[in-house]
């Protein structure tokens, strides 16, 4: 026990000079036990959890789970944990959040196909990542802990609610925003971090992806917020995908804010495309989110013998490449979308790219061997995977 808790501890403190993964071999296995961040629980939760029922069409993030988590920041410190039934909350309205955006979140998901579990899929990723999204957004850092622990409590007593079908999961949400109330625009003193939880099946209905190319508007820029998972990058990304909708498409494939050339990501989800049997995905820059199953699908296509390439992507090469048959495939992946592979991607025109194999004949390997791992149905070779006790009241 002593062991896993001096492990987290020291790579909080190894944060700032890498990422987890380069300086750890991967034969840890989180605990919950081993963590020992207290928790005030509110004895309403009990009645919340009784009263609770898991629909039978959860549909993405609209049925929310009875428990949350919470806890307040303030003169530089983090306070209680506390976990509440899940409900309205209360602000001041000159909150800073509301005025400056000054927000950031994660996503993840806990599963329990077939009644094992439940598992959660890296957690330690997203804990990394959340920190490195709150120093862009001159927001303190939260120990690995206690984000740990908030998302861990709330799996546990939300356990009966992780969905049993393949493809479905608990999907949490951890998020920090401002709270301290005043308008000049300085960097909040005080925030609060908020674990809820939603219940959720596919993030997509059936059916391959139709993207529309971005051709004039920006998501991020060089030196700005693009590599943080921060609200405003996410607002960012609405009015084109009202765009996107109004010509009948699903998706915004964003290109760099700078000439408008290079593919950079589709606002929640990476890219890759099937080039000469070979996968190739946008090279990571200050303008991409990083993300976790991109990065785990990298991993499995090596393992699959897959040549993978990071590259800068030039969007008319990729035109020129789907035209000449030299792209067979693309697709988006993410935490909530897992792989989704692209139908077609469009131009504003109306002028479309089909893709050959439209239902994602790499796709569909890569996404059920990642499935597998994340449902627990085949050895986790690289310890992806932690177990959370279920707890009851
Ligand atoms: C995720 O995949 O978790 C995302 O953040 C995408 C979206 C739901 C915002």
């Amino acid at each position: 026990m002593k062991t896993k808790l001096t492990f987290l501890i020291s790579y909080t403190f190894f944060f700032d000079l890498t990422l987890l993964s380069d300086i750890m071999p991967q034969t840890f296995k989180l605990n919950l036990d081993s963590i020992m961040t207290h928790v005030k629980l509110d004895p309403a939760c009990a009645n919340a959890v009784k009263n609770f029922t898991l629909p039978e069409n959860l549909g993405f993030g609209t049925v929310m789970a009875p428990v949350m988590a919470s806890v307040s920041y303030e003169k530089g410190k983090w306070g209680e944990l506390e976990l509440l039934p899940y409900g309205p909350i209360s602000m001041y309205p000159n909150a800073k959040v509301l005025h400056y955006a000054q927000e950031i979140f994660e996503g993840m998901k806990a599963y329990r196909v077939g009644g094992q579990g439940p598992f959660i899929f890296r957690p330690e990723q997203n804990h990394l990542r959340f920190n490195k999204s709150a120093e862009r957004m001159a927001m303190p850092h939260i120990p690995a802990e206690l984000f740990l622990k908030a998302c861990f409590e709330v799996i546990a007593y939300c356990a009966d609610f992780v969905p049993r079908r393949s493809g479905e999961s608990l999907y949490l949400r951890p998020f920090m925003f401002a709270t301290e109330e005043a308008l000049g625009i300085k960097p909040s003193e005080k925030f609060r971090f908020m674990v809820i939880a939603s219940p959720s099946g596919s993030y997509f209905s059936a059916g391959g992806l139709s993207v529309l190319i971005e051709r004039h508007g920006a998501r991020a820029f060089p030196g700005g917020t693009g590599y943080a998972k921060a609200g405003g990058n996410y607002a960012a990304s609405l009015l084109a995908a009202i765009k996107t909708k109004n010509l009948g498409l699903v998706q915004t494939l964003w290109l760099d804010g700078r000439d408008k050339k290079y593919i950079e990501e589709m606002s929640g989800m990476n890219f890759f495309a099937v080039i000469n049997n070979e996968l190739h995905t946008p090279q990571l820059n200050d303008s991409i989110l990083e993300g976790i199953t991109r990065k785990s699908i990298i991993q499995l296509a090596k393992d699959e013998g897959i040549t993978v390439v990071e590259r800068k992507m030039d969007i008319d090469e990729l035109i020129t490449d789907i035209k000449n048959g030299h792209c067979t495939e693309a697709f988006a992946c993410g935490t909530a979308a897992i792989i989704a592979p692209i139908d077609y991607l469009a131009e504003e025109t109306g002028e479309r790219y089909p893709l050959l194999h439209h239902e994602g004949k790499v796709a569909n390997v890569l996404r059920e061997k990642l499935l597998a791992i994340q449902e627990g149905r085949v050895k986790d070779k690289y310890n992806w995977i932690s177990v959370v006790e279920p707890k009851t009241f």
